[in-house]
């Protein structure tokens, strides 16, 4: 069971398209929060490694995030760097969907 008090409300599942990300800026932080192609959702830290540029601008497809930048990509389940000039994995956190409520657990 996870820990409640470190789950933080993000947005709705709605305002996120399916393959898609927003933007989620947090104790002066900033995250980057996924809907995936089945409607499940995943949390990375909100920039790229290569420069700090946000994800969230970016194009998601499948499971897969493309910089807007230099157009590295990533997992963003895993955080993996599938493509240079990306080669630094992001850091990921848990996510989940309560009652159409996306929470991130950034603890
Ligand atoms: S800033 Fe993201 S790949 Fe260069």
């Amino acid at each position: 069971m996870s820990d409640l008090s470190t789950w933080v409300p993000a947005c709705k599942l709605e305002d996120i398209e399916q393959e898609g990300a927003i933007r989620f800026d947090h104790a002066g932080r900033t995250y980057a929060v996924y809907r995936g192609p089945d409607d499940s959702v995943y949390c990375t830290t909100g920039l790229c490694t290569h420069e700090a540029i946000h994800l969230a601008d970016g194009l998601v497809m499948d499971y897969e995030v493309e910089c807007p930048k230099h157009s590295g990509a990533f997992d963003y389940r895993t955080g993996e760097a599938l493509r240079l000039p990306a080669c630094e994995n992001l850091r990921t956190y848990p996510a989940e969907v309560v009652d159409g409520e996306v929470r991130v657990a950034l603890g």
